[in-house]
């Protein structure tokens, strides 16, 4: 598809992660340039090789660059109780064979948005900003030339996953976060209020299963293994696909609810470190800087990955 939107996905795979890609990689509306790898749900040794693998299964090969393997001031805290030692638990996967880039993945962030025409390239972080944030501190002329940035991270009604008050992805990196959002691009967040609404089923899963490719089979043994944590955490009935909606809104933004409101990042209390505190009820004049999502469909987005999955 010749005026296929250009993305750049900046991750930490994760199962969740590992889907996102794999709904990019299918879908022709979308041309993904890169996949950039950040440390976050696990180090980035790991996230980046998983990067390789996911690609790889996809078919679609795409350059994958490495990046941070810090937040940008504070140490890594990682979620391997969520994601398993390997950040893919789930299913045994091949080494890869597709090779990591040579260029840093914040220098490939700048020389893309440089290089592309301005308006014309949206960044999808599904991980920590810390990618990100190093790129629009080291060179703030790319700014203007971000088409859109839609992220998913943070969480007002669903208050935090890794603390009472924060989101993981916001938590591991707040001061990356604050740039992010400070930095005038605009922004689609997908917090938790929407993706906790993403929850797999049993029947969607064996559906996955029965496609009886290598991409089915991954999906549903990684989605056996990731619901264990939310299955005992919540009491829900299977695996919230985070990340596959940020993925998802690009291709349906009518799956999806939200409010143009105001959001800051807490990056000074211990207590509610990493917290997105959403204006939700626009109870103050600061002004709105991203649109937050809040609610989603959840038979249209499952009908949708169930298409572009069996395209694999
Ligand atoms: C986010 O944290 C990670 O564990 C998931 O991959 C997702 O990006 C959810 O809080
Ligand atoms: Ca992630």
């Amino acid at each position: 598809m010749t005026d296929a939107r250009k993305i750049i996905i900046d991750t930490d795979p994760g199962q969740d992660d590992a889907v996102a890609i794999l709904l990019a990689l299918a879908s022709p509306e979308l041309q993904v340039l890169g996949v950039t790898a950040v440390a976050g749900n696990v180090p980035l040794g790991l996230s980046q090789r998983n990067a390789r693998v996911v690609v790889e299964l996809s078919g679609h090969p795409v350059p994958v660059f490495a990046g941070c393997d810090a937040p940008l001031r504070r140490r890594l805290v990682t979620a391997e109780h969520v994601h398993g030692k390997t950040g893919l638990d789930g299913i045994a996967l091949p080494e890869p064979t597709l090779p990591l880039q040579a260029v840093h993945a914040v220098d490939f962030l700048i020389e893309t948005l440089r290089r592309e025409p301005p308006g014309t390239v949206t960044l999808c972080p599904l991980g920590p900003l810390t990618n990100i944030a190093a790129a629009f501190a080291r060179a703030p002329d790319i700014l203007p030339r971000v088409a859109e940035i839609v992220l998913m991270g943070g969480a007002y009604f669903e208050v935090g996953n890794i603390t009472p008050a924060a989101e993981f992805n916001i938590y591991v990196d707040p001061e990356a976060a604050e740039i992010v959002f400070k930095s005038g691009v605009p922004l689609v967040v997908v917090p938790l209020d929407a993706t906790h609404k993403a929850l797999t089923s049993r029947g969607w899963v064996e559906e996955m299963r029965a496609l009886a490719t290598p991409v089915g089979r991954a999906v549903a043994g990684w989605t056996d293994f990731f619901e264990r944590f939310d299955t005992a955490k919540y009491g829900s009935e299977g695996a919230p696909l985070h990340d596959p909606c940020v993925i998802a809104y690009l291709l349906r933004p009518d799956l999806f609810r939200g409010r143009h409101i105001n959001v800051e990042i807490e990056t000074v209390s211990e207590l509610t470190l990493g917290m997105t505190v959403a204006d939700w009820w626009r109870v103050t004049d600061r002004p709105a800087n991203a649109l937050f999502l809040g609610d989603i469909d959840r038979a249209g987005f499952f009908a949708l990955l169930s298409d572009r999955l069996a395209r694999l």
